[in-house]
Order: C-alpha cells, then structure tokens, then sequence
C-alpha cells in the first residue's frame, strides 16, 4: 500500500491543484494533502480557513487534509507517506521543483511529478487572488465554495464579480 503526500500552501485552492489530487488518488491508495503553515508568509487565508475549504472540495475523493509545519519530509513520515506528489505547469516551476525534489530525496522522500492538465496550466492561487482583487471572474477555476470565499476577503462590497 502507497501513500502520497500532496503538499502545498493552497492559499487557495485551486482546479489545478485538485485536478493533481484527483489524478494521485487513481494512482496511489492513499492521498494526504497537506497544507503548509507558514507564519513567516503572509497568506490570504488562515490554515484553518485553507484545510476547510480543501476538506470541503476534496470530500468525494477520500483524502485526508491536514496542515503542516517544518518539513514536508517529516510530515510524510509521520502519516506513513512514501512519496510526495507535485503538479509541473510549466518549464518555469521545474527549477524550483528539481531542487526540492533533489533535497527531499536527499532526506529520504521521493517525489513524482504529474504533468498538469492544459486545461489548469496556467492557474495559480496568485492568479486567482489578483483577477478577483480587480473584479475579474475566476468560475470554472477554483471550486464554487473558494470563489465565494475569495469574493467575500477580496471583494466585500460587491456581490458579484465579472
Ligand atoms: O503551494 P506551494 O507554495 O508551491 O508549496 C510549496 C511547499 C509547501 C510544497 C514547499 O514550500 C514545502 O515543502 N515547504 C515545507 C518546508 C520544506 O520542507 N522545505 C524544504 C523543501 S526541500
């Protein structure tokens, strides 16, 4: 039995990042997402906030959701997870994501990296954040429950976004 780790800040959630979950549950037995705590990062969302809406978009999947501090390493070993699994946009994440791949192998986890679906390819929760900041419209982009969430940090006042 394989359990993989999905690590990430999710500040928020996005299509992307659950179509990468989504695809590590039809290949592993068991999926952890884990959600990075940071406090030295400003993220939009609390980690309470970032586990919730995870846990409420993930729910037909069967995955775990728990947040995380320190190492994505020694997180894995304490749920028993073998590998950690990453989504690859584009030749610009590779850079970054080689050099934490080749540093958390030296600590004795693997990664795998899953080529993201075009369809998602040019999402980040950045993105996200800044389109809704400005009142642009991000449906069909992240699940229904983080864009209302977005709106309602990001866009108090409006009800709708374009
Ligand atoms: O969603 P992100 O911000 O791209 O995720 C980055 C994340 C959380 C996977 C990475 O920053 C991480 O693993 N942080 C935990 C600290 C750690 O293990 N650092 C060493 C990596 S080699």
């Amino acid at each position: 039995m394989t359990t993989a780790c999905c690590p990430g800040s999710f500040d928020p959630v996005t299509n992307g990042h659950l179509d990468i979950i989504d695809r590590a549950c039809r290949v592993y037995d068991h999926v952890v997402v884990a959600v990075l705590e940071n406090p030295a990062k400003h993220s939009l969302f609390t980690i309470d906030e970032r586990v919730d809406m995870l846990v409420e978009s993930t729910s037909h999947l069967g995955v775990k959701v728990e947040a995380f501090q320190g190492l994505t390493v020694d997180f894995c070993r304490r749920v028993g997870a073998q590998v950690i699994v990453r989504g690859l946009r584009t030749v610009s994440d590779y850079d970054f994501e080689e050099q934490m791949a080749q540093m958390n192998a030296r600590m004795g986890v693997e990664t795998a990296f899953m080529a993201t679906n075009p369809t998602y390819s040019y999402l980040s929760a950045s993105l996200m954040k800044e389109v809704v900041r400005y009142g642009g419209s991000v449906q069909g982009l992240v699940p229904t429950n983080v864009e209302r969430a977005l709106a309602a940090k990001l866009r108090p006042d409006h009800e709708e976004t374009r």
